[in-house]
C-alpha cells in the first residue's frame, strides 16, 4: 500500500477489500431494485463513470500540439475500438427502464476535453435526462489541458451544479435530493504527459468539511462522489489522488456513509478506514468498454439505500453489458450495512 502521500498525516487509514455476500441472485435481466416513490425512506442511485463518449474523428491536428498528442494516438489505435457507442445505447435503454430517483456520472466523458467533445457529451447527457436528475463531476480526461470553462464545461452546466449558485467550477457541489445528500469533489485538473493524477486542494477540502458537517448534522445520507479513488495504493502511482491523505483526515473528522468512483476502468470494492470512521468505497468500470475484456466489460451500479434503524441498508447491483443480448444484465448483487458515521 502507497502511503507516502500521507507521512505527515496522524490519521489511521487503510485499505481492505470489502467483505460481501455471495451473490444473491445470478439470474441475467432480472431486476429486484425497486423505489418508494418519495418515502424518504428509500433513495435509488445508478452509478456509471468514464464513457468516453466522444469521436474524434475529423479534429484538426492544429488542436493536437500539447499532450493531446499523445491521447489521441491512444484513442486512435485503442480507445475507438473499446470505447462502444451501441453500449452506450444500450445503458441509455436500461436507465431509462430501471428510472432510478437519480444518476450519478463520475467524470471522462470525453476523451482529450476537446470543446467539441463537451458538446457530444452535451447532447449524450440530453438523451440520459434532466439535469436535476443527473449529477456529472469531472473527470481527468475532461481537464486534459488547460481549457477555458466557457467553452468546455459551461456545456454541462446544468448537470454539473449544486443546489446553491455558486461560481463556475467551485467545487464541492451539494445536492440534495430525498434523503440523501449527493456531495460531489472535483480531482480533475491537467497533469503532464503519461501522468493521470488528480488532487483536490485545500481549499476544496475545507469547503467539503463544512459540508460534510453539516449534512451529517441534518441526518442525511451522505453520497460522496469523485472521479479518482479515494484510498491510497488502489491505483498505480501515475494515476492516483495525490492528496489522498488529506481527504482521509477530513473524512477521519466528518464520515461519510459511501465513496462512489470511477477513473481505474475496473471493478473496486475497498474500505477507507480513517480515525474511527470505515466508509465503504465503490469504483466503477468504463461504462462503454467492450465486452471482449471480461474485467473491464461495461457495467453500471444500481445503488438502492433504504433506512433502517441508525444507519442505512445498500444493495449494490452490479449491471453488465451483455453481447448477446445487447442489454445491460445483472451481474451481481451485493448488501451491506453502512452505519451513520458521527462526527
Ligand atoms: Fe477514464
Ligand atoms: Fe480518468
Amino acid at each position: 500500500m502507497d502511503l507516502s502521500c500521507c507521512k505527515n498525516s496522524t490519521v489511521l487509514y487503510s485499505m481492505e477489500t470489502i467483505a460481501v455476500k455471495p451473490n444473491l441472485c445470478e439470474a441475467p435481466g432480472e431486476r429486484s431494485v425497486t423505489t418508494d416513490e418519495g418515502g424518504g425512506n428509500v433513495f435509488v442511485l445508478a452509478h456509471f463513470s468514464d464513457p468516453h463518449l466522444s469521436s474524434l474523428k475529423g479534429v484538426p491536428f492544429t488542436a493536437l500540439l500539447n499532450k493531446r498528442l499523445l491521447g489521441y494516438l491512444s484513442w486512435y489505435h485503442r480507445r475507438r475500438h473499446v470505447h462502444c457507442p451501441h453500449i452506450l445505447d444500450a445503458l441509455l435503454r436500461d436507465i431509462g427502464e430501471v428510472s432510478p430517483d437519480h444518476v450519478a456520472v463520475t467524470g471522462d466523458l470525453t476523451h482529450l476535453g476537446l470543446p467539441d467533445e463537451f458538446r457530444q457529451a452535451a447532447r449524450w447527457l440530453q438523451q440520459l435526462g434532466a439535469p436535476d436528475r443527473i449529477t456529472v463531476i469531472p473527470g481527468n480526461h475532461d481537464a486534459y489541458v488547460p481549457e477555458p470553462w466557457e467553452e468546455t464545461f459551461r456545456e454541462w452546466a446544468a448537470y454539473l451544479a449544486g443546489d446553491e449558485p455558486a461560481a463556475d467550477g467551485t467545487y464541492p457541489m451539494l445536492r440534495v435530493r430525498g434523503p440523501a445528500a449527493l456531495i460531489g469533489l472535483s480531482s480533475a485538473r491537467p497533469s503532464a504527459p503519461f501522468l493521470a493524477v488528480g488532487s483536490l486542494g485545500r481549499g476544496q477540502l475545507a469547503r467539503f468539511e463544512k459540508i460534510l458537517e453539516e449534512t451529517g448534522r441534518r441526518g442525511l445520507l451522505r453520497i460522496v462522489l469523485l472521479h479518482h479513488p479515494p484510498v491510497p495504493g488502489s491505483i498505480a502511482r501515475r494515476k492516483r489522488l495525490t492528496d489522498a491523505g488529506l481527504l482521509a483526515e477530513v473524512l477521519g473528522r466528518q464520515g461519510a456513509e459511501v465513496i462512489l468512483h470511477g477513473h481505474a476502468h475496473l471493478s473496486m470494492a475497498h474500505r477507507l478506514v480513517a480515525g474511527t470512521k470505515n466508509i465503504p468505497v465503490f469504483g466503477v468500470p468504463s461504462a462503454s468498454h467492450s465486452p471482449s475484456n471480461r474485467q473491464r466489460a461495461a457495467r453500471y451500479h444500481l445503488c438502492r439505500f433504504e433506512r433502517r434503524g441508525d444507519g442505512w441498508v445498500m444493495l449494490l447491483t452490479e449491471r453488465v453489458y451483455s453481447a448477446a443480448d445487447d442489454r445491460f444484465v445483472m451481474a451481481r448483487e451485493r448488501e451491506l450495512f453502512l452505519p451513520v458515521q458521527r462526527p
